[in-house]
């Protein structure tokens, strides 16, 4: 078979890659993107309930208008995102394929995508199946990653036509402050970037406060997910908002012509999670996941490494000065703890390592973080 040449050049997932090599008897996989808790009962049931009264067939291809409703108004409630209605929403497969269907309908041969460096492995392999060129933009370990002057001298070269921005971060956990995230927003303007805000990790934040670009500039899609805030990965359900629904009908044509709409009772399920049972469940797992990132935070500062306190998402980005981070990751490998190495996830993660403590409670990390300090 001779292959297309866009998917040629375009490597599998290296967090998926990693997962498996770490699933093996005796070994920690702290190499897992997802919280290990379950989904709130309330969108189980509400699922099951769809499933009993025959909610079983294509739905609109946006989504249901009931989910699209509750969408808009979280936006506005929760986000000060105010200039939404239910046709300018699109719920889709996962946060991944919301933004495979942003990319492939906004980028296309001889169009930059600028991304941070690092970034969360599917921006650059995405961009690449749609022929588009990916720039990247510094971050630097010693600023905790966060946009700094490198990130804006770039910011202010590039001739990008899209930027993605990712906060609270993967696979840093960066939150990047709003004066920040201001700045960078002011030169998209100027410069006529339009800018992809993933918000996935918005409700797992510990210090700071999320801020969505959207609720005061117009050159923004927002990207969301059910599926780390509310524990629901396996069920596929992501949504982009942006206030020009040209854009949104636009991006609806790639996704009806992939995937017609998203699982019927999947969608039915989640629109109890703005239900107050779910909202909750989501804070009780965030309170957990903070104990654990204290807990992470403390065994870091056992070690010579440079690692700014991530203010969210589940993930630490340790540097190890001089390490070959593939080697590394092999070699904890060895001795019985998975991790994705920092290069996975663009140049300037070398030398670092992706721990993720969403999926393994304090006594494993303990175990773990004995292992790795060895
Ligand atoms: C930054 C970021 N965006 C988007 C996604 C996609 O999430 P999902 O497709 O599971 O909703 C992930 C998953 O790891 C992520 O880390």
């Amino acid at each position: 078979m001779i292959f297309a040449d866009r998917v040629l050049g375009v490597k599998p997932s290296a967090t998926f890659k990693y997962d498996a090599a770490a699933k093996k008897p005796g070994v920690i996989n702290l190499t897992i993107g997802r919280p290990d808790f379950d989904t709130p009962q309330v969108i189980k049931e509400a699922a099951k309930k769809a499933l009993d009264e025959g909610r079983v067939h294509y739905t609109p291809s946006k989504g249901i208008p009931e989910l699209r409703k509750a969408i808009a108004e979280k936006l506005e409630g929760e986000n000060n995102i105010t200039n939404l209605d239910r046709d300018k929403i699109l719920v889709s497969g996962g946060g991944k394929q919301i933004i495979y269907c942003i990319i492939m309908a906004l980028a296309g041969k001889g169009d930059v995508v600028a991304i941070p460096n690092p970034a969360w492995v599917s921006y650059e392999a995405q961009i690449k199946l749609a022929n588009a060129e990916v720039e990247w933009l510094t971050l630097k370990p010693e600023e905790g990653f966060i946009p700094g002057e490198d990130f804006m001298n770039e910011l202010e070269e590039t001739n990008a036509k899209l930027l993605i921005l990712n906060s609270p971060g993967n696979p840093t956990g960066a939150v990047i402050p709003e004066r920040t995230i201001k700045k960078i927003m002011d030169v998209c303007v100027e410069r006529d970037i339009f800018v992809i805000s993933d918000e996935v990790y918005e409700k797992i934040i510990y210090e700071g406060k999320h801020y969505s670009p959207a609720s005061e500039y117009e050159n923004v899609i927002t990207v969301n997910a059910f599926s780390k805030t509310y524990s629901m990965t396996g069920w596929r359900l992501g949504y982009c908002a942006c206030a020009d629904r040209a854009i949104i009908d636009r991006i609806d044509i790639v996704h009806q012509q992939s995937l017609s709409c998203c699982t019927s009772f999947a969608q039915y399920g989640a629109l109890a999670a703005f239900s107050d049972e779910a909202k909750l469940a989501a804070e009780q797992m965030c309170e957990e996941l903070k104990s654990r990132r204290d807990y992470v935070m403390k065994r870091i500062g056992e070690m010579d490494v440079v690692c700014a306190k991530p203010g969210g998402a589940f993930y630490v980005f340790p540097y190890f000065n001089g390490a070959d981070d593939l080697e590394l990751a092999d070699e904890l490998l060895e001795k019985g703890v998975g991790v994705v190495p920092g290069s996975a996830f663009g140049s300037q993660g070398r030398g670092c390592v992706r721990i993720s403590y969403g999926s393994a409670n304090i006594d494993l990390l303990s175990q773990a973080f004995d292992r790795i300090i060895r």
